[in-house]
């Protein structure tokens, strides 16, 4: 480890959003940031695609790296710190040779880890460097070092969050405004909060890596993106908020993670007074359950330059300091593997159901016999504004069942003849940190 050097050299791949305010903030706040790592962290290599763009920060100083999967061939190195993103390509070709050639890196890309965690913490393990990645999971909130350091004493029972600023966003507007998700979409690309090709975010995918590292250091398991069951919220309609209040709830992506299940990342229904369902807009929560500390909630914003860069920085220093820990807690050797054979199942809970129904006499006798053949109760029923013959939503909640158990139920209610939508269906989670 390279923490008695004076000055440690930093190589930066990637001067997007997140990389060229890193940039900013080595170079305008070195005294500071030297303070707090004990030692200078001199960005001394910069890579992108565009050499001629301008970053906002002075580059003359820097080398330029024509291919930045080069970058780690780089002698006089001790830190790559990766800011490109994609799981796999160049990103993946930097980090891995970084690694290989014992330099540390910093990266921000949970898509990366999400898919190569435990080969690139076996890498880091096996060359002594760091593999760093408080950036990758709700910028703003320092969730990875919470579990796997301030937290590292408990036995967790569960951890979830909100991990997905443009979806929060999304259900927090549809909410107030009423409108349907494709309008509030567009208001979130129009104001940036959304990509032009947004179905990293909607469709959970972006949330789900996050929550496939969190399951992993809390669980020690190894990061299997391909266990966590994914539901994003495209399918939620704006009636579906009026249902879920006149029930209590609140609607919002969330992601769970507990011991020996594989992670899930779904449309919930959340009670009005517990703390997750009044994280409202862009910011993200993580909330962990475990013994003895009971349950405790983190709020932040989980995007954007700042609190990504703020993230990366606090990496950056931690090297400087040797604070160097195994990047999931523990050795790769003693991660468990998910079992994702039932990978929609969690502990059993009820559900919101909407059916787009025609409003005719037995519809609402056929629904209930093919949940009950699924063994699966009503608790409730709302069905508003009768209008014969033309199509309602006919909403209900379920007791406690599993989500196989509903997925097979589902699959035959939409066969029914009455029934002329894909039946629409949420966990409804508990209240464990109340507000
Ligand atoms: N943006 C956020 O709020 C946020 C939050 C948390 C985590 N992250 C993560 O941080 C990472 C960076 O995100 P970002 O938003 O900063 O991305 P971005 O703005 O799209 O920037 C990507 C950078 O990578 C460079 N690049 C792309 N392909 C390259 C290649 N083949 N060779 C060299 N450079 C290449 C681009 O160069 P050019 O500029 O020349 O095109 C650009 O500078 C991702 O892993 C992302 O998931 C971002």
């Amino acid at each position: 480890m390279n923490q008695q050097k004076s000055v440690l050299k930093v190589g930066l791949a990637g001067l997007g959003v997140v990389g060229s305010e890193v940039a900013r903030q080595l170079t305008t706040r070195s005294v500071a940031l030297g303070a707090a790592a004990g030692c200078e962290l001199r960005l001394v290599a910069i890579a992108a695609r565009d050499r001629m763009a301008n970053r906002g920060f002075n580059t003359s100083t820097m080398m330029w790296v024509e291919s930045a999967a080069d970058m780690a061939a780089i002698e006089e190195l001790d830190i790559v710190v990766e800011m490109i993103g994609g799981s796999e390509g160049v990103a993946l070709d930097i980090v891995r040779n970084a690694l290989v050639a014992g330099k540390h890196v910093v990266t921000a890309n949970k898509a990366l880890l999400a898919h190569h965690g435990s080969e690139l913490a076996t890498l880091a393990e096996e060359n002594d460097v760091g593999l760093l990645f408080e950036a990758s999971v709700a910028g703003g909130i320092p969730a990875i070092k919470t579990l796997r350091e301030g937290l590292a004493g408990n036995e967790f029972s569960r951890v979830s969050g909100i991990l997905n600023g443009t979806c929060n966003y999304i259900l927090t507007r549809m909410e107030k405004t009423g409108e349907a998700f494709d309008n509030v979409l567009a208001e979130a690309q129009n104001l940036g909060y959304a990509e032009a090709e947004p179905s990293l975010d909607v469709d959970g995918i972006d949330a789900a890596h996050k929550l496939t590292l969190l399951g992993a250091i809390a669980f020690g398991q190894k990061p299997n993106f391909d266990a966590v069951f994914i539901q994003g919220i495209r399918d939620v309609a704006a009636v579906d908020f009026t249902y879920a209040n006149k029930l209590g709830f609140r609607i919002k992506l969330v992601g769970v993670a507990e011991p020996g299940m594989a992670p899930r990342m779904q449309t919930c229904l959340l009670p009005l007074n517990c703390q997750l369902a009044k994280v409202n807009g862009v910011l993200n929560a993580v909330e962990f359950h475990g013994s003895p500390i009971g349950g405790t909630l983190s709020i932040g914003q989980g995007a954007g330059a700042g609190a990504t860069a703020s993230a990366v920085l606090a990496d950056l220093i931690d090297i400087g300091r040797g604070r160097i820990t195994l990047p999931f807690g523990r050795p790769v050797a003693e991660l468990s593997e998910i079992n994702s054979t039932r990978k929609q199942d969690g502990e059993d809970t009820p559900f919101y159901l909407r059916l787009m129904v025609v409003d005719q006499p037995g519809v609402l006798a056929d629904v209930t016999k093919v949940l009950q053949n699924h063994q699966i109760s009503v608790e409730s029923l709302l069905q508003q504004g009768r209008s014969p013959d033309d199509v309602v939503p006919l909403v209900m909640t379920t007791h406690e069942t599993s989500g196989t158990a509903l997925a097979s139920a589902l699959v035959a209610i939409e066969t029914l003849e009455a029934v002329r939508a894909r039946p629409v269906a949420m966990p409804i989670l508990p209240d464990e940190v109340e507000g």
